[in-house]
């Protein structure tokens, strides 16, 4: 059923300075979006309104033919749990899990006892299976990254969100990380929107925004 938004507005502070200035648009299931601009135009306030993640002050959100904004907290939950993945710049792991632990924590919480299989076969997939019984502190940025996204995907989400997933990468891994979402989306059929700012990456999308001053002032598909 997609993502959409209309005249979708975000202020912080008092008085309000207004960040995200009147947005429509609409995703399909399926789609790759990407989203690029400067620094502060607003690209994660955006993708943080798009996912559940934060609310609008005004307008509306629409994923998965439901407004965030009416759900209770647990539905809310529930909702990101099962239909939901999202990967950061930063990869959050707990430091004191183990990889594989680290990766079926979304599973632990919503008691899939099935998810293992799915994540030990991922861990193969993106080739880091020596990685599972390690702690992040004994791996490398790209293969911390490479859990993590393992993680976001452990529950088979619909929708995967990606804000600078390889901010912090070289290139080699960036190349892996990108071509393991693209992988997810085309072969998957997974809705995937990837905030970037690396041009080559905003272009594998099949429909590209452009954020400047919270507007969008392009799109490219
Ligand atoms: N919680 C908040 N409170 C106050 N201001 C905020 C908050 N979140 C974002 N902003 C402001 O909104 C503007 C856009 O921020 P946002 O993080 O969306 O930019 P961005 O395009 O993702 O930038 P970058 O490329 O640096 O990550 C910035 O000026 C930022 O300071
Ligand atoms: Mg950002």
């Amino acid at each position: 059923m997609g993502i959409s938004c209309q005249r979708l507005i975000k202020s912080f502070g008092e008085p309000p300075t207004v960040i995200i200035k009147g947005i429509d648009l609409n995703i399909e299931d399926g789609d790759f979006v990407s989203i690029s601009g400067r620094s502060g135009s607003g690209k994660s306030t955006l993708l943080y309104l798009l996912s559940t993640l934060d609310l609008p002050s005004s307008g509306s959100v629409m994923i998965d033919g439901q407004s965030p904004a009416e759900l209770s907290v647990d539905a809310l939950h529930q909702f990101r749990n099962e239909s939901l993945g999202f990967v950061f710049q930063f990869h959050y792991l707990l430091p004191e899990l183990t990889a594989l632990e680290n990766a079926l924590l979304p599973a632990r919480k919503n008691n899939n006892v099935d998810a293992k299989t799915h994540v030990n076969a991922l861990f193969e997939l993106f080739d880091i299976q020596t990685a599972r019984d390690k702690l992040p502190s004994q791996l490398s940025g790209g293969e911390q990254q490479r859990v993590a996204i393992v993680r976001a995907l452990s529950m088979k989400p619909r929708y995967l969100f990606a804000d600078e997933p390889t901010g912090n990468l070289d290139s080699v891994n960036s190349k892996i990380v990108m071509d393991i979402l693209k992988k997810a989306n085309k072969e998957w059929g997974m809705t995937l929107i990837l905030v970037t700012h690396e041009p080559d990456y905003a272009a594998m999308a099949e429909k590209e925004i452009f954020l400047k001053d919270g507007v969008i002032v392009n799109t490219a598909s």
